[in-house]
C-alpha cells in the first residue's frame, strides 16, 4: 500500500471494471509550451500512477484507451511515436507491475500494429501471465464498432458451419464474441472515466458501456493522479445503479 490516507469509504464498494479515456496529452503539452510527444510521454507516467492506485484499491480490470482505430489519421510522426510507447512503457514498468501482481492484457486489432510494438506487448503479457491481481488491459488499435462487426462475422461463420443455431443467439452468446472475452467475467464496464473535459464515448467499448457510470474530469491526462482516481471511486460509490429497474 502506498503512503497516503486510506479512503475507507471507497474500500467496500469498488467497481470491478474501470475504463479510462486518457484524453488531453496534446493540450497538456501545448499549455506547458512543449511538444505533443512530451504530453504522451507524461501520459505514460500517469498510467503508472493510476494503475498502481487502482490495483491497491481492489479494481479487478483497468482498461485504458491507448490507441483507437481512428488514431491512424494523426500525422505519421505522431503515430510512429504512439506506437513506440508500449515498448518504452513495458521496458520501464514491467518490474513494478510484477511487484504489484498486475497482469497485462490487450484488446484491439493486432494485425496493423508494427512488429516491434506487438512484440513488446506480447512480452509484457507473457511475463505477467502468472500474476493474479488486477488486469491492466490496454485497448490498442481498438474500435468499438469494428469489434461489433467482427463479432457479427464470427457468429455468421458459426451459423454457416452449423456450429450455432440462429435462434440460440442471445446477449451472452454475442458478448462472448467480443474482444473483452479475454477479461470475462468483467466484460462490462462499471465506471468509465474521461479526462480533459470532453464528454463523449469516442467509439470506446460501445457494448460494454451500456450500463456504466460516467465520470468526467477536467484535468488533462498527464495531470491525472491516484487522488483523482479515488475521487472518481468515491463518486461512483454514491451512485445508484438500477439497470433499467426502479
Ligand atoms: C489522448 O490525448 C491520448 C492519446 C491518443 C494517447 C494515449 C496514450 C498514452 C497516454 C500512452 C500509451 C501507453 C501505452 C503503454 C500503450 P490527445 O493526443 O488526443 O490530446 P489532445 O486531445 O489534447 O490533443
Amino acid at each position: 500500500m502506498g503512503n497516503y490516507p486510506q479512503v475507507d469509504t471507497v474500500i467496500d464498494h469498488i467497481p470491478d471494471h474501470v475504463a479510462i479515456i486518457m484524453d488531453g496529452n496534446g493540450r497538456w503539452a501545448q499549455r506547458t509550451g512543449k511538444e505533443r510527444k512530451d504530453g504522451h510521454q507524461e501520459g505514460m507516467e500517469a498510467i503508472r500512477r493510476v494503475s498502481i492506485r487502482a490495483s491497491e484499491r481492489g479494481v479487478k480490470v483497468l482498461t485504458l484507451y491507448a490507441f483507437s482505430t481512428e488514431n491512424w489519421k494523426r500525422p505519421p510522426q505522431e503515430v510512429k511515436f504512439l506506437m513506440q510507447l508500449p515498448v518504452k512503457f513495458f521496458d520501464r514498468f514491467v518490474p513494478e507491475l510484477q511487484e504489484n501482481n498486475i497482469r497485462v492484457n490487450m484488446i484491439g486489432f493486432k494485425d496493423k500494429v508494427p512488429g516491434s510494438t506487438k512484440k513488446a506487448i506480447e512480452k509484457a503479457i507473457d511475463e505477467t501471465k502468472h500474476n493474479t491481481g488486477m488486469v491492466l488491459n490496454f485497448a490498442f488499435n481498438y474500435g468499438g464498432r469494428a469489434e461489433i462487426v467482427e463479432a457479427t462475422k464470427s457468429l455468421f461463420d458459426k451459423i454457416t458451419s452449423g456450429e450455432l443455431n440462429k435462434k440460440d443467439i442471445s446477449e451472452e452468446i454475442f458478448q462472448a464474441e467480443l474482444l473483452t472475452n479475454s477479461i470475462t467475467p468483467y466484460d462490462n464496464v462499471d465506471l468509465l472515466i474521461r479526462s480533459s473535459g470532453e464528454q463523449r464515448l469516442s467509439n470506446f467499448l460501445l457494448w460494454q458501456n451500456a450500463y456504466s457510470e460516467f465520470y468526467f474530469s477536467k484535468l488533462f491526462w498527464p495531470d491525472f493522479t491516484g487522488e483523482i482516481l479515488d475521487k472518481a471511486l468515491l463518486d461512483y460509490q454514491n451512485r445508484s445503479r438500477r439497470y433499467g429497474a426502479i
